[in-house]
């Protein structure tokens, strides 16, 4: 008989997707239900899934795993989806293929299932991902395969006795991890609507936001956050508390029109307090340890990481060298960046580092100034020595012009 290994959210879809695989493929069902810090319950998830007939729930706790192989580098590497998505629903998901296949591998199944549909990006993260780590393995997408309504599937699941989730009244489809959340649909697709305060869990708006802002301090030690207002935690615990503060300032909120792999563009609205002061303070520390030039290549890379993550690249040699510079450079990112948090704004108010590059004794306008001001005349006028002769070229050009066309 047939194994398949089933991604299982404990949700409608993959819910009905348990007796759907069976019957289709007469096969035996593995579910595997992943906590990538969703903070949804999932005490009963185990029960449910065997009720609906898997023959075996695997439920594991991958947050650490999460927090620091996925999240982490891609914020080492700045990696914000057209300059403001932080990819929370993207890093999950090669994490997730991986799971699947290591179970797979395990039980011996043939193949693993994922309950995403035929038209976003995240079907495409899976099944690249998975193929990319064993090939062997086949990838089912029962929700691209079965062309049923949401009406049809809740018909489908009532009929087999289905527990169909209070949640699905929801007018929004949503998506959370610890690193933030995502959501979709309903009145969110018209990008000129303004998002109804409800679609909001996770952060306050501007006017329940407190009236006094709160500061954080954030430390950093190569560039892996480690304390918050001088309290160590390890990361996943971090950007929960971040999560907590940031969040009931009101900061987080993205309301976006993004392009999709998959060639159509979408209105997509994020809360992701803890990644929104992360990525600020981090890309802050970074701009007073590492020199220019390092600087200007590292922020370029940002947009080709977050392409990648984006894109389903994850299990790839780019990105995998794109890693090796970053780790590199975070040998300096150490220091401490103090932001400060008020009525949905996260601005930073200070640094400071071991490794800073700035020198009070060179910027400062004060007594004890060491620049050398006299090197300066030197300086400009081997800078501007190609503006001058190129300027002096374009005159005599134009001039030249003028004569011509006055000659005919
Ligand atoms: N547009 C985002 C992305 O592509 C969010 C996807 C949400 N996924 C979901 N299964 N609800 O990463």
């Amino acid at each position: 008989m047939e194994r398949i290994v089933l991604a299982y959210s404990g949700g409608l879809d993959t819910s009905v997707a348990i007796p759907w695989l069976a019957e289709k493929y007469q096969a035996e069902i593995v579910a595997v239900t992943l906590d990538l810090g969703q903070g949804r319950e999932l005490d009963d998830v185990r029960e449910r899934a065997m009720a609906v007939g898997a023959v075996r729930c695997h439920v594991l706790d991958v947050r650490a795993e999460f927090a620091e192989h996925y999240v982490l580098p891609s914020l080492q590497a700045g990696a914000l989806y057209e300059g403001q998505y932080p990819l929370a629903t993207a890093l999950g998901r090669p994490l997730i293929a991986q799971q699947l296949v290591k179970i797979a591998e395990m039980e011996s199944a043939g193949a693993i299932a994922h309950g995403c549909t035929g038209k976003g990006n995240d079907q495409v993260r899976i099944d690249v991902s998975a193929r990319a780590l064993n090939r062997a393995i086949r990838v089912v997408g029962p929700a691209r395969e079965w062309g049923m309504s949401r009406p049809a599937e809740i018909a489908y699941a009532r009929e087999r006795g289905i527990p169909v989730p209070a949640t699905v009244d929801s007018p929004y489809s949503t998506d959370s991890n610890l690193w933030g959340k995502s959501i979709e649909c309903g009145v969110l697709e018209d990008p000129w609507t303004e998002p109804p305060e409800d679609v909001y869990t996770l952060t306050k708006s501007q006017a329940e936001a407190p009236n006094a802002p709160a500061y954080v301090e954030l430390d950093f030690e190569q560039g892996v956050p480690t304390a918050v207002n001088g309290v160590t935690m390890p990361l996943v615990e971090l950007i929960a508390s971040l999560e907590t503060i940031a969040g009931a300032h009101g900061v987080g909120r993205i309301d976006m029109v993004e392009n999709r792999l998959v060639g159509i563009k979408s209105r997509e609205i994020y809360e992701a307090p803890a990644a929104v002061v992360l990525h600020t303070a981090h890309r802050e520390l970074e701009t007073l340890v590492i020199p220019k030039d390092l600087e200007r290549l590292k922020r370029g890379l940002s947009s080709v990481y977050a392409d990648l993550v984006y894109n389903g690249l994850w299990f790839t040699p780019t990105r995998r060298a794109v890693d090796a510079l970053v780790a590199d450079v975070q040998q300096r990112v150490t220091g401490c960046v103090r932001l400060k948090l008020f009525k949905g704004d996260c601005r930073v108010v200070g640094r400071k580092s071991p490794h800073a590059l700035y020198e009070e004794a060179l910027a400062t306008y004060d007594e004890g100034d060491q620049f050398d001001h006299g090197a300066a005349e030197g300086f400009i006028k081997i800078w501007g020595l190609p503006v001058e002769l190129a300027a002096a070229k374009e005159i005599g050009a134009t001039e030249a012009t003028a004569t011509r066309s006055s000659d005919s």
